[in-house]
């Protein structure tokens, strides 16, 4: 296998990929020559569809998933008057944001360890670190496989809190019969560059309560007054009574919260209204991609740990993680190895021994065993659904060479 691909030294296995095709395109043409670039009828179907695709009544499209997010805790935030200093949980493996945007809100991450199967939120060590001052859970669905939620949901039911589900690495999983982002008081999610799907930046913020969703739509421009979110809020005014347009006019530049600029144009709409008429294929490729490097890898399962599927969900592989088991070979070996052959890696979303997070919170990694297992042992490598067979057995081949030469 590895002769046939040895010409191939040069082969670059990228965490990503893009796909612009000829739809897209189209869209976009239509939109600039109606000279239309704001929140328009583009940004209004891609929001219905994913809305519809996640079971929720509101689809709100922004510039991150990070802002997504931070939104989301925002509005909670305001909404039930919490204080500065009250305490969110989130998983001591996340990326980054997912604990950024709980200091953003002036509010306190507090860490939970996560499973060593699933990589996710472990919602057995949950209650121990609830106090009189936690307000939110945010679970994240890791590498596109859903958090254990119905216990998670359980906890916050009895102890009062909101869940905000962390779906950025995830869509269209499902987890016993319900789609990630359905599941919590808010959904949020990515279309980040190497997301399932991507409008190069964007996020998404997924509920079914209108409350939250004209907050979050406030949040995301300026903090403005409800009544004008849109330059379409102003469609047929001049039809409306004069106390009407007056009511308008009045509020239009009437500010409510301290907001954000979190405004996507047409543009990006039309990019995720194409990627969305392939999601479900892209998915199956990306599952039987992951599945194929799986069987492959499975003769060394003595020497690293693959990715886990419980039965109760569905894995959309974002990305193929793999933990190191043995001492026999350090990680730091196998990266090297695969970057010199063109396999980009990224470790598994250390948080806890971030250099900001050490200067914030001290050394919190002994008090999480499995998070700092994972800091140490921990990465991830493309499973995307533009990889060829033939890129999936050079993969093979590289970790069979590194298996070899290494061990
Ligand atoms: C778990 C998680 N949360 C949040 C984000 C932030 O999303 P964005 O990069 O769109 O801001 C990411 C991005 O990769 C993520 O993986």
């Amino acid at each position: 296998m590895l002769e046939k691909n040895k010409k191939s030294r040069a082969r670059k296995i990228p965490l990503g990929t893009l796909n612009i095709g000829p739809y897209a395109k189209k869209l976009i043409l239509q939109t600039l020559n109606e000279n239309r670039l704001s929140h328009g009828p583009l940004s209004a179907r891609f929001e219905n569809k994913f809305a519809k695709l996640h079971n929720r009544k509101f689809a709100i499209f922004t510039v991150s998933g990070t802002a997504a997010l931070r939104m989301s805790l925002h509005a909670l935030k305001r909404i039930y008057q919490w204080r500065d200093g009250e305490e969110v949980l989130v998983p001591a493996i996340t990326f980054i944001a997912t604990s950024n945007i709980v200091l953003q809100n002036n509010l306190r991450p507090i860490f939970v360890d996560v499973l060593p199967d699933t990589y996710n939120i472990d919602p057995k060590k949950i209650e121990e670190k609830i106090t009189r001052k936690t307000r939110a859970i945010i679970p994240v669905h890791l590498y596109g496989l859903p958090a254990d939620m119905e216990p998670i949901m359980a906890i916050a039911k009895k102890h009062k809190l909101k869940v905000i589900e962390d779906s950025c690495e995830a869509m269209l999983a499902k987890y016993r019969g319900r789609m990630v982002g359905s599941m919590g008081d808010l959904g949020c999610f990515s279309t980040y560059v190497a997301h399932i799907i991507t409008t190069g930046v964007g996020g998404i913020v997924t509920t079914n309560n209108p409350e939250y969703a004209v907050r979050v739509k406030s949040l995301m421009n300026h903090g403005r007054d409800s009544i004008y979110l849109t330059i379409d809020d102003d469609n047929n005014l001049s039809r409306k009574s004069d106390k009407e347009i007056f009511k308008t006019v009045d509020r239009r530049f009437s500010f409510i919260d301290i907001g954000y600029s979190c405004r996507l144009t047409e543009m990006e709409a039309a990019l995720g209204l194409e990627q969305l008429k392939y999601i479900k294929t892209n998915i199956r490729k990306r599952q039987k991609n992951a599945a194929y490097l799986a069987e492959g890898l499975k003769q060394f399962s003595y020497l690293i740990q693959l990715p886990i599927i419980p039965r109760d969900r569905d894995h959309v592989f974002l990305a193929f993680p793999i933990v190191m088991k043995d001492k026999l070979l350090e990680r730091s070996k196998l990266l090297t190895h695969l970057e010199k052959h063109g396999i980009e890696t990224r470790y598994m979303m250390p948080l806890l021994n971030q250099p900001i997070y050490k200067e914030i919170f001290g050394n919190l990694e002994p008090r999480y065993p499995v998070a700092r297992y994972i800091n140490k042992a921990g990465f991830y490598i493309a499973c995307h659904h533009n990889l060829t067979k033939d890129d999936l057995d050079y993969i093979l081949a590289i970790f069979e060479q590194a298996f070899q030469k290494l061990v």
